[in-house]
């Protein structure tokens, strides 16, 4: 397979694993829930690199729907590229503002994206998928950058969403009506789309001229041009016409008996004076309880640019003129995406999150049909407070202002809101200098040491059980205050009252251990010293 190559290509290719975790810190007053959750909808203020990876210990292999909205890198939407890359040359690249006149500016932005896109494949489902909004500056850079990290097999469609509701008449060369939103499953061989409802358009496609009592149907063509070799005989039409055969190049789809079968049942039309060339009636209580989704969208059903722009205005009660936030994806989009890729209880992930329109689909969804769907989002700027957070506030606590009576009443549910905190670096915890609570430093060594998914409910502060993974039960003996660690260890009275939760050898961190190997040996414990052991893998594969 080509590979794409890119200035700074090398540096990044495995940045997602240098990447140190990071705590993350509720901030209560922030969100909509008394006690903030990481398993509740979550908006994760902070740049996404950071949190995509502080996600994994929670997240790894759950998230069913992927959206991400990128910089579109058009060289005027004033982002940076930021990533503590160790190179000279990327170094110099912080914080400029990249715009046209960068000659880079399209390495910047593949290294911006392939350790993002690394990660975000870590936390997809077997039978996940990646929606990506994007348009022609890097949609070419992106399709290749997709395919070495997702696998060019598990590509499955570049839609075009006509996202114009009118052509924009300033436009030097040709109007650009659409965006591409680039989908790639997890595994293709596993991952299929839910049908769409008909739309009332599809439906009031269906007539009933003749009062068929099986209700209105549809007229297919009888002739079609693939070959077929029963599909070539004479018809005589009700009115005494014969029909010699097919138009040139072309079939009749059903053989001579099926034919004289369909007739039989009156799924044929001949027209109303019964001398046409016959065509299939297709019942609409004969086909499928919807459509296959197809790889055009038009803004009638998935919303347009300029719908999204007041949307926002509307919800959060502003002058249409005003712009809260500039780049706004439609509600209609991001449901049309969920109703596709998502089940009632599917995870759903937006780290390019903006206004936070995913989220509010998700709500009006689950509000719908009685899903119980949650969104995982994450914003690196300050609005992540004064407008993702605030529009979601508002869709689930109902907008006064709102037509739909719904949105009125708001959909409800509850979201928390949590703010990166420092790295987990083992010379912070030795110097003391920055100590992780006993629940982020469980679900970093937990996570790390056997590459399964972390669940803090599991969690048993008397015992210092953390979890039960494939080949050990895991336990951890810490506290987050430098003096108590100072005197914390493994004693044998210990390691002896160590409850067997499942029989399996016991993964115990400690700071250190008062009893000799052959005593641990017997009693089945690896030992792992904190914060020394911390970054050690217990199972053998690597990983984000
Ligand atoms: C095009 S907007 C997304 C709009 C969104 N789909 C909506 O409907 O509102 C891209 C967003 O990604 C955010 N962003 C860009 N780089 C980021 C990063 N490294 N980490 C987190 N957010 C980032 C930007 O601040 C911006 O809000």
């Amino acid at each position: 397979m080509p590979h794409l190559h890119f200035k700074g290509k090398t540096f990044v290719q495995n940045h997602h694993l240098a990447v140190p975790f990071h705590e993350l810190i509720p901030v209560t007053e922030k969100g909509l829930s008394a006690k903030p959750s990481l398993h509740d909808n979550l908006i994760l203020q902070g740049d996404n690199l950071k949190a995509l990876k502080a996600l994994l210990p929670a997240y790894s292999g759950k998230v069913k729907c992927i959206y991400i909205d990128p910089p579109y890198n058009t060289g005027n939407e004033g982002w940076a590229y930021n990533d503590n890359v160790n190179s000279p040359m990327m170094q110099s690249w912080l914080g400029q503002t990249v715009d046209r006149e960068d000659l880079t500016r399209h390495d910047k932005w593949c290294c911006m994206m392939l350790p993002r896109l690394k990660l975000l494949r870590e936390l997809l489902t077997e039978d996940g998928a990646i929606f990506v909004s994007i348009d022609d500056n890097e949609v070419h850079h992106l399709r290749c950058l997709m395919d070495e990290v997702f696998g060019e097999e598990n590509f499955v469609a570049n839609v075009i969403w006509h996202k114009m509701d009118s052509p924009k008449n300033t436009a030097i060369h040709l109007s650009e009506d659409h965006d591409h939103i680039v989908l790639y499953a997890r595994n293709a061989e596993i991952w299929r789309p839910n049908l769409l409802p008909r739309s009332d358009e599809m439906i009031a496609r269906y007539k009933n001229p003749d009062n068929d009592p099986r209700g209105p149907w549809l007229l297919s063509d009888l002739a079609a041009r693939n070959e077929y070799r029963q599909g070539r005989y004479s018809i005589r039409t009700p009115s005494g016409k014969v029909i010699q055969g097919p138009p040139a190049g072309s079939y009749w789809r059903v053989s001579e008996e099926k034919f004289e079968e369909l007739d039989k049942d009156g799924r044929i039309w001949w027209g109303d004076s019964g001398s046409n060339r016959p065509g299939i009636k297709r019942f609409l209580s004969d086909v499928k309880d919807g459509v296959v989704p197809q790889t055009i969208w038009h803004w009638k059903e998935a919303g347009s640019t300029r719908n999204a722009k007041q949307e926002l205005s509307k919800l959060m009660e502003l002058e249409s003129s005003q712009d809260v936030f500039i780049t706004p994806k439609p509600v209609k989009l991001l449901a049309r995406i969920l109703q596709i890729a998502t089940d009632k209880d599917s995870i759903i992930l937006d780290s390019f999150a903006g206004s936070g329109t995913t989220a509010h689909a998700v709500a009006a969804l689950n509000a719908e049909d009685g899903g119980n769907r949650r969104f995982v989002l994450v914003e690196c700027e300050d609005y992540a407070d004064s407008v993702t957070a605030e529009r979601i506030l508002r869709v689930m606590r109902g907008v006064p202002t709102a037509k739909d009576a719904k949105l009125k009443a708001g959909y409800g549910g509850t979201f928390s809101y949590f703010q990166l905190g420092e790295a987990l670096e083992k010379q912070a915890i030795l110097d003391g200098e920055h100590l992780p609570g006993f629940e982020a430093l469980a679900g970093y060594v937990y996570f790390t040491a056997t590459g399964e998914q972390f669940d803090a409910g599991q969690i048993d502060r008397k015992t210092g059980f953390i979890g039960e993974s494939r080949n050990f039960d895991v336990f951890l003996i810490y506290v987050d205050d430098l003096e108590t660690l100072k005197d914390l260890a493994l004693t044998r009275t210990m390691a002896e009252g160590l409850p067997s939760i499942s029989g399996k050898p016991k993964l115990v961190y400690a700071p250190t251990k008062y009893l000799d190997d052959d005593r641990l040996r017997e009693l089945r414990i690896e030992f792992q010293q904190l914060p020394f052991e911390i970054y050690k893998r217990m199972d053998g594969r690597r990983r984000g």
